[in-house]
C-alpha cells in the first residue's frame, strides 16, 4: 500500500517535472504503459489468493486513477500554458496608433510658381511654356544678344547635342526665349488685322519654367526657375513695368508697403534696364537686400524680331527667378536646400 501511494507521489512529481507535452507522454509510459510499475504490480497478483487480489486490485485501480487525474491535469496545464505562449506570442497591440501613409505635398518652389500664377492671372496675364532645350537664335541671337557675350560662353552655358556649329542648341538660360516664341505666336494670329491697320490684342504673358546656368552658390542653382513676364502693346511703359512689378510682390508677400529696390543694369534686350530687390523680412538674412529680377522697356530689335514695328509696339519685359522669391517668402539662406531633395527640409513648407 505503501508503495502505491508513494508511485502516485512520484507520478505527479514526475509529471510536474514534465515542461512539453512530449516530455509528459515519456514519462507517462513509466507509470502507466506496458512495462511501467502499476502493470508489473498488476501481473504480481497472480501468485494472491482472491481476497488478496481483491485488496491488492483495488488498491492498485485507485492509484491508476489518481495517476491517470494527475497526468489529465497536467497535461491540461501544459495545453493552456502552450495556448498561452501562442497568444502572447501573436498578441496585436490594438490600442498602438497607426502606421500612416504620408500625405505628399507640393515643393516650396511649386507652391510660389502656383501663387505667381494666380496673381498674374489676376492682372489679366496669359500663362505660356517653352521648351527647356532651346536654339542659339531663340536664347540669344533673337534677344539681341552679340556674338561675343559673356553669357554665351562654355563657362556660363549648358550647351547640348543637335543644331549645327553655327546654331547650337543649348539647355535655355533664362527664360526670355519665350518673349520671342509668345510674341511671334500673337503676331501670326493677328497678321491681317496688323497688315490691315488694325492693331492687335496686346501681349500679355508670363512663361514660367526651368532655366539652366554654369552656376553654383548660395543664390545660384545649375538647375534653377525663372517666370518670363511681357506686355506689349501701343502705349506701355516703363512706369508700367514698375506699378505691375510692384503689386505682384506686395501680393506676393501680403505686405502693402513692401520696398522694391529697381537698380539700374543692362541687358542686351531691353532699354532701359533694372534689377529689382527685394528686403528679406524674415530669417537669419534679414534686413538683406536679395536681386530677384532683370527688367526693362523691351528694346526695339527684339520688338522686330517679335515681327512688329517698334515705331508703333512698346512695352516691357522681366524675368524674375521664383527660387529666390521662396527664399525670401520663407527666410530661406541657401537657394541649393531646395534641390537637395531632403524630405526633413522640404516637408516644413506643406
Ligand atoms: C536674366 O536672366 C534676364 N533674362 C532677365 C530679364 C528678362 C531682363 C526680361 C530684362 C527683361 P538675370 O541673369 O539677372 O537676368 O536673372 C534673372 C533672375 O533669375 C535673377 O534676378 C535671379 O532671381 C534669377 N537667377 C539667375 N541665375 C540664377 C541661378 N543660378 N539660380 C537661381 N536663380 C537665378
Ligand atoms: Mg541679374
Amino acid at each position: 500500500m505503501n508503495e502505491l501511494d508513494a508511485l502516485v507521489d512520484s507520478a505527479r512529481e514526475s509529471f510536474e517535472l514534465a515542461l512539453t507535452p512530449a516530455d509528459l507522454e515519456n514519462t507517462k509510459a513509466r507509470f502507466l504503459g506496458k512495462s511501467g510499475r502499476l502493470t508489473e504490480l498488476m501481473k504480481g497478483m497472480a501468485a494472491l489468493s482472491i481476497d488478496e487480489k481483491k485488496t491488492l486490485g483495488a488498491a492498485i485501480n485507485r492509484a491508476k486513477q489518481a495517476i491517470e487525474a494527475a497526468l489529465n491535469a497536467r497535461r491540461q496545464a501544459l495545453s493552456d500554458a502552450e495556448l498561452q505562449a501562442q497568444l502572447k506570442a501573436e498578441a496585436l497591440d490594438v490600442t498602438l496608433p497607426g502606421r500612416q501613409r504620408g500625405l505628399g505635398g507640393l515643393h516650396p518652389v511649386s507652391l510660389t510658381l502656383e501663387r505667381i500664377e494666380l496673381i498674374f492671372a489676376s492682372m489679366g496675364f496669359e500663362v505660356a511654356q517653352g521648351p527647356e532645350i532651346e536654339t542659339d537664335w531663340f536664347n540669344f541671337t533673337a534677344l539681341n544678344t552679340p556674338e561675343d557675350h559673356p553669357a554665351r560662353s562654355m563657362h556660363d552655358t549648358f550647351y547640348v547635342e543637335g543644331g549645327t556649329a553655327a546654331a547650337p542648341n543649348l539647355l535655355r538660360t533664362h527664360t526670355s526665349p519665350m518673349q520671342i516664341r509668345h510674341a511671334v505666336q500673337h503676331v501670326k494670329r493677328h497678321r491681317a488685322a496688323l497688315d490691315a491697320g488694325q492693331g492687335m490684342p496686346e501681349i500679355r504673358v508670363i512663361a514660367p519654367g526651368r532655366t539652366y546656368r554654369v552656376d553654383s552658390d548660395a543664390t545660384h542653382s545649375p538647375m534653377f526657375h525663372q517666370c518670363e513676364g511681357l506686355w506689349i502693346g501701343e502705349n506701355v511703359s516703363f512706369k508700367d513695368l514698375k506699378v505691375v512689378f510692384t503689386d505682384f510682390c506686395r501680393s506676393f508677400f501680403e505686405s502693402a508697403d513692401l520696398v522694391l529696390r529697381f537698380r539700374p543694369s543692362f541687358f542686351p534686350f531691353t532699354e532701359p534696364s533694372a534689377e529689382i530687390d527685394i528686403q528679406f523680412q524674415t530669417g537669419p538674412l534679414a534686413g538683406r537686400w536679395l536681386e530677384v529680377a532683370g527688367s526693362g522697356q523691351v528694346h526695339p530689335n527684339v520688338v522686330r524680331n517679335m515681327g512688329l514695328d517698334p515705331e508703333q509696339f512698346i512695352g516691357f519685359a522681366f524675368g524674375m527667378g521664383p527660387d529666390r522669391l521662396t527664399m525670401l517668402r520663407y527666410g530661406v539662406n541657401d537657394l541649393r536646400l531646395f534641390f537637395d531633395g531632403d524630405i526633413r527640409f522640404l516637408s516644413q513648407f506643406q
